[in-house]
């Protein structure tokens, strides 16, 4: 079976940094699936579309892979919009060939976001649901934003990810939720490192390697 990793959780948990990381040390592919529901978000955020529903299903099919920019995806209102747009089922159900098709790639992937081990990779042999206290988790992400220049306060980040914790663990499609078979990873206390050193323990004993 090929080595597919799937790594879910909750808005600024960590899971990215530790997907990249682990991708990197695997020489592995990785897709931040998330940055697929923020492309949908920010096009009908553009096209002035975002209570569309059948303009944003029409974006999911549209996308194209080879044109995200990670870059131009990451602020907060990308992520705002990617919540409200990964909401609706059509959306889901357009992004789910292509992230199906990613897994299975010969030699296997790292996959991260909300539904990786739910319901895109089920059957995947390591799966893990990396998440932190929201407070940890709006201390870091504030700290991010700082360093790009951002000035939003501590408390309207925090408020941000609350919602976006509502939002992702209450809809019906799909929700936030552990997998039972996934490894739950509490990085409110750990540093990268330490978060790291985990991550990579459990891929090692899932995976056979003690
Ligand atoms: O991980 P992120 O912050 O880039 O995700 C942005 C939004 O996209 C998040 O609020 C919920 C949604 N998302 C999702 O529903 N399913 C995924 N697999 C990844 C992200």
């Amino acid at each position: 079976m090929p080595l597919v990793i799937a790594i879910d959780g909750p808005a600024a948990s960590g899971k990215g940094t530790l997907a990249r990381r682990i991708a990197q040390t695997l020489a592995l592919p990785h897709l931040d699936t998330g940055l697929l529901y923020r492309a949908v978000g920010v096009r009908c955020l553009e096209d002035g579309l975002l209570d569309d529903e059948a303009a944003s299903i029409a974006a999911a099919r549209m996308l194209d892979l080879a044109t995200l920019d990670p870059e131009a995806l990451r602020g907060a209102e990308a992520g705002a919009a990617a919540s409200v747009v990964a909401a609706r089922p059509g959306v889901r159900a357009a992004l789910f060939d292509l992230q199906r098709a990613f897994a299975a790639r010969d030699g296997g992937a790292v996959l991260d976001g909300r539904d990786i081990g739910t319901v895109i990779c089920p059957d995947a042999p390591v799966k893990l649901f990396v998440t932190a206290a929201p407070e940890v988790r709006a201390q870091r992400r504030f700290k991010e934003l700082a360093a790009r220049g951002s000035d939003q306060t501590l408390e309207t980040v925090l408020a941000d990810i609350r919602e976006r914790d509502a939002r992702d663990s209450g809809r019906a499609s799909a929700p936030l939720v552990k997998a039972e078979d996934a490894v739950l990873l509490d990085t409110s206390k750990l540093d990268i490192e330490e978060a790291f050193a985990a991550a990579m323990w459990v891929v090692r004993v899932k995976t056979g390697g003690g």
